[in-house]
């Protein structure tokens, strides 16, 4: 048997718990060592997820000898200066998403990445479920003739409370709003299906904290296709998308999260399939990591760092047309 790869979790927070219960399930990976700015939570973290090193800073994790990679699991505005860190330090990279807060953050890491020849990935961990692995084998096969339009949408709402006020989703010095959070799991899809559009137009509302509260997203692609996306942190949609082509559409529920996809085409039977999860769904990125690395490649293929640029470049635009700046970030190093 290949030996394991060592994974590092740096920023124990919310998304780091799921990942690392992915992590668990999969034979060819342990979590050698976790870093979090307090000691004490690396220690709770550690205990929960039997980890045997325990860092109450990031930069001791980015230097362990015992770990091959690091999954950085911040707020978003940490993504870079803690990426860097760890590509510095001769360590492979899975940064959460969005990988930066704009696109001149992701051109820093992503050059970094290359100069150090260290891997790199952004954690859209979509795009490695089960059953969109699927939806891309029918997309290639033709199923539903060519794609010509894209909805989806990922609205959830919460409430202007103490506990929400403080978390990073209302918090402009943490990335807050709904476009970062999720409106990057729908412009990931829109990329999937269609490349980098060509044409851009969008429309939010920024609430009382100065982040985007939900957001109408139109991309243009050069043959008239067209994605319609909508993206909310105060709106609860269905969360789900449809792929419409010239022979039939896909069905995707809950599609960031998904487990199950319907394909329709015309004068036949829908396909109805269904691929759970091994655990969490978060397992399959790590799996995605794992084969690069033991293949001695640097990126992904399925989520090249190009494509993340170009995503970011896309957010970018969209944020400009609304007059969303973030302040200057504080550093967490
Ligand atoms: N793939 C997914 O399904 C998914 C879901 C949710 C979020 N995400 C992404 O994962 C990232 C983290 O999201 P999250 O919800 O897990 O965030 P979170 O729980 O608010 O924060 C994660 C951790 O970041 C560390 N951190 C460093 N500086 C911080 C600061 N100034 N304020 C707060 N925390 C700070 C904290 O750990 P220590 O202080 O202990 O080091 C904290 O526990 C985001 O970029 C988000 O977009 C992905």
């Amino acid at each position: 048997m290949e030996k394991k790869i060592r994974w590092g979790i740096l920023g124990p927070g919310t998304i780091a718990e799921k990942f690392a219960t992915g992590l668990k399930a999969i034979p060819d990976a342990e979590i050698t060592a976790v870093g979090s700015r307090v000691l004490q939570r690396a220690n709770t973290f550690a205990d929960a997820f039997n980890v045997p090193h325990r860092h109450g800073n990031y930069v001791d994790l980015a230097h362990n000898p015992e770990v091959d990679v690091i999954y950085v699991a911040t707020p978003h505005p940490f993504h870079k200066e803690c990426a860097i860190l760890c590509l510095e330090a001769g360590k492979a990279v899975l940064c959460e998403k969005p990988l930066t807060v704009d696109s001149e953050q992701a051109e820093e890491m992503i050059a970094c990445a290359r100069e150090h020849k260290q891997f790199l990935m952004e954690a859209m961990w979509t795009r490695f479920l089960p059953i969109i692995v699927k939806v891309r084998e029918w997309l290639a096969d033709g199923a539903i003739g060519k794609p010509r339009l894209l909805t989806a949408d990922h609205g959830s709402r919460k409430d202007l409370s103490t506990e929400t006020l403080e978390g990073r989703l209302f918090k402009p010095k943490l990335g807050g709003g709904g476009l970062l959070d999720v409106g990057v799991y729908m412009i990931a899809l829109a990329y999937m299906v269609f490349g980098a559009p060509t044409k851009i137009t969008s429309l939010a509302h920024i609430g009382e904290t100065n982040v985007d509260e939900q957001a109408s997203i139109l991309l243009g692609y050069g043959a008239g296709q067209i994605a319609n996306l909508f993206c909310a942190i105060r709106t609860e949609t269905s969360k789900e998308a449809c792929i419409i082509g010239t022979k039939g559409s896909i069905h995707i529920p809950e599609f960031w999260q998904a487990t199950s996809a319907t394909l329709t085409r015309t004068a036949k039977d829908p396909i109805y399939v269904k691929i759970p999860f091994i655990e969490n769904g978060h397992e399959n990125q790590a799996v995605e990591v794992i084969n690069c690395i033991r293949e001695g490649k640097l990126e992904s293929d399925v989520m090249p760092l190009d494509e993340s640029l170009s995503i970011m470049r896309t957010m970018d635009t969209i944020r400009s047309q609304w007059g969303l700046e973030y302040p200057p970030f504080d550093s967490v190093l």
